[in-house]
């Protein structure tokens, strides 16, 4: 069918910042070969932004607000691209939009982590379809991967490097030895941290994204209250410098995991081995590894952050309901990937019962005994170690640092024999602890 056989589709945007300008850009500079995909021309044809002043959105041919609703009631647009961000008015906004029989798209991971259960409800009592692929990893199909790609599979885990920004951080701490504050204030101004760059630090953007991931991998509601987080703000450059050392890459992960008791839910920084691909994954760029019982291991690599990739998914979503608004609803791609009366009650594995090897610094005074007393708590905890390295001090320095890697153990133990190691007072808490993942196929 040739795209002159329908009239246009009309899309209403909502947010006309750095990911909503790299939408205006990439819909007007690829309209034809847009419009030779989805069988129609594809037009925004209203937008609203708080600040219709500073944008760099190329606005030709829209009608331009200040007023999120009046795109949302606006009668002639039949999608809604919500790229505003945050919980609220978005939610109000995409609800509204669903009921008023408008399909959406949105690049907003922490509505949909948070509110996804309620707008795909929503949706389907409606008819209308919620995409939302630019919502994790950015320009990385990995939505599409994992519900469609990888739908004949049983998947066993999924280990992402979800966040740009500390990731970015990461990499400029291990190559350049550059200060945290400076690489974030980079960050930020390249578009690639949140709003509040806390999400981005403390893990919970990532947090965000995992959830996401979880609940597509393994069929489950979005339960993202229930996600461990850790971020990155407690890691030095010793920390950096010796995992180098020991043949390891500090990486912020979000790992979602299938064990015999349930889902793991987990974001924060690991050691993975040097050896691994996604441990060479640098600077903004972010990517997926995802282990099936057919596939194997697949890893998915890409931008995550910045206006183009992020609008990459954003418009290639919109492509998607556009080939799609003539489909029976029933017949479309589930907005989990499972239908949503066959999304499973699987239970999220408390972190305490979780299982990791792990890394640990110790400050220690540097007296006779001291490595002794450690060893001992291990062994009375029953936790075998790996590998241990003691540095010189400092001349002037009162402490030395003692890095150990610990075999597998439970959360809970690892967490009493800290406790019992920061009581000594030989030792300087708090002790640093960072999971340690091999990432291999198990
Ligand atoms: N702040 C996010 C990041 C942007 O740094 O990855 C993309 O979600």
């Amino acid at each position: 069918m040739s795209p002159a056989a329908f009239p246009p589709v009309k899309v209403g945007l909502l947010g006309l910042g750095t990911v909503g300008g790299g939408v205006t850009r990439v819909l007007a500079r690829n309209a034809g070969e847009i419009s030779r995909r989805a069988g129609r021309e594809i037009v925004i044809t209203h937008a609203a932004a708080r600040n219709l002043d500073t944008t760099t959105a190329n606005t030709a041919g829209m009608r331009l607000t200040e007023e999120a609703l009046e795109v949302v009631d606006d009668p002639e647009v039949s999608i809604i691209v919500e790229l505003m961000g945050g919980y609220e008015p978005a939610r109000g906004l995409v609800l509204r939009a669903l009921t008023n029989g408008k399909h959406v798209v949105t690049a907003n991971k922490a509505l949909i982590a948070r509110h996804g259960n309620e707008i795909f409800a929503a949706a389907s009592a409606a008819g209308m379809m919620v995409g939302f692929e630019a919502a994790v990893a950015g320009g990385i199909p990995i939505i599409k991967a994992i519900r469609e790609g990888l739908a004949g599979n049983r998947l066993e885990w999924v280990a992402g490097i979800i966040n740009g920004t500390a990731n970015f951080i990461l990499t400029e701490m291990r190559g350049k030895g550059r200060d945290f504050p400076e690489v974030l204030a980079e960050a930020q101004a390249l578009g690639y941290a949140e709003a509040d760059p806390t999400f981005d630090i403390e893990g919970i953007d990532a947090a965000h994204k995992l959830t996401i991931l979880a609940s597509i991998a393994f069929g489950i509601p979005l339960q993202f209250d229930k996600v461990y987080i850790e971020g990155i703000s407690r890691i030095t450059r010793d920390d950096v410098a010796y995992a180098t050392k020991l043949g390891y890459r500090i990486k912020h992960l979000g790992i979602a995991r299938r064990d015999q008791s349930g889902v793991q839910l987990r974001v924060h920084p690991t050691l993975i081995p040097q050896r691994q691909l996604l441990a060479n994954v640098n600077g903004v760029m972010n990517a997926v590894l995802v282990k099936g019982d057919a596939v194997g291991q697949s890893l998915f690599y890409g931008a995550g952050a910045g206006a183009e990739p992020t609008a990459s998914a954003v418009v290639a979503d919109i492509i998607d309901v556009v080939r799609t608004l003539t489909a029976d609803p029933d017949n479309r791609v589930p907005h989990l990937a499972f239908q949503p009366d066959a999304l499973s009650d699987l239970p999220v594995v408390p972190m305490d019962e979780v299982e990791t090897a792990c890394y640990l610094r110790l400050q220690a005074l540097d007296r006779p005994g001291v490595l002794a007393d450690i060893t001992r708590i291990l062994a009375e905890c029953g936790i075998s170690i790996e590998a241990l390295m003691q540095k010189e001090a400092p001349p002037s320095a009162s402490v030395v640092p003692i890095v150990l890697l610990i075999n597998r153990v439970r959360e809970q133990r690892m967490n009493a024999a800290i406790a019992a190691i920061e009581a000594l007072d030989s030792i300087r808490a708090p002790v640093v602890r960072i999971r340690l993942e091999y990432l291999d196929s198990d």
